[in-house]
């Protein structure tokens, strides 16, 4: 965002909010501190999934994706290849689904629920397979996966719904419509959907498909976005694991 969208924004918002009680003051502006964070008494940032973006030399930025180094807006870098990491939800605004764990579960990632493995019982030793570890993707620009001993591993994609699958064990097979790449962990930051135009995350509230309990992870797009009205706006933080860390046999 610039500078002159920053005032353009600002005013809009002093028109609009006159008859509101509990606005407060930015500047010539006012404001609804449940939607903006005021900075230097003069620019305002949207709060997205209960992140008040922060400010740069003009720019408000998400600190799941950027940083600000001498007031330059500089990116942050993603994960080397095969770094394991877990995923946390982020929504500071919303304790019902702040902090809870992603877990693979029936080959899609959920919110708050057990984790499935497996282990083969011909004598190998298996992780505990309790927790959904992730592999970063080279550069995000090839695959994530998840953080498995069976061979082939197995490739994370987002399913024609937005929602987060993972290939079976000893199968490629990716459903149609599915999207694969570009499912980024950023040092210092987040997990970020670079497919869907900056829409985001969002936690979904219990369903059948997900056994009742937990939520379900999906990512917004332009197309899902009126049917996920309803879910809440979610970051996803990068837990970085050290270095060897293997997730499970194979998640199911
Ligand atoms: C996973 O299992 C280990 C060992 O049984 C236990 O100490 C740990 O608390 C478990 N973690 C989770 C997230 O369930
Ligand atoms: C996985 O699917 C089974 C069978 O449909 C269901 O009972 C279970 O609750 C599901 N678990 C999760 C975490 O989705």
């Amino acid at each position: 965002m610039t500078k002159s969208l920053s005032f353009a924004l600002a005013g809009l918002l002093a028109a609009a909010g006159t008859a509101r009680a509990d606005l407060q003051t930015c500047g010539s502006a006012q404001y609804d501190p449940s939607q903006y964070v005021c900075y230097d008494s003069s620019f305002l940032c949207p709060i997205i999934a209960g992140e008040g973006l922060s400010y740069c030399s003009g720019a408000c930025y998400s600190s799941t994706m950027y940083t600000c180094t001498n007031n330059v807006l500089t990116q942050l870098t993603p994960l080397a290849a095969g770094t394991p990491f877990t995923l946390s939800v982020s929504n500071p605004a919303n304790t019902a689904v702040d902090g809870l764990a992603v877990n693979a579960c029936n080959l899609t990632w959920n919110l708050g629920v057990e984790t499935c493995s497996y282990c083969p019982d011909s004598g190998v030793e298996c992780p505990v397979g309790n927790t959904t570890v992730i592999s970063a993707g080279a550069d995000g620009s090839s695959m994530t996966g998840m953080d498995v001993v069976v061979p082939g591993g197995q490739t994370v994609y987002l399913d024609s719904t937005g929602a987060v699958g993972y290939t079976q064990a000893h199968s490629a097979s990716i459903p149609d419509g599915a999207t694969q790449g570009g499912l980024v962990a950023y040092s210092g930051g987040g997990f970020v959907n670079l497919n869907s135009g900056g829409y985001g995350w969002a936690a979904c509230p219990p369903t059948s498909q997900a056994g009742g309990s937990g939520y379900t992870l999906f990512a917004v797009s332009a197309a899902n976005k009126d049917t996920l009205a309803s879910c809440t706006p979610i970051n996803l933080k990068v837990n970085v694991q050290p270095e060897g860390t293997v997730g499970a046999w194979e998640y199911y």
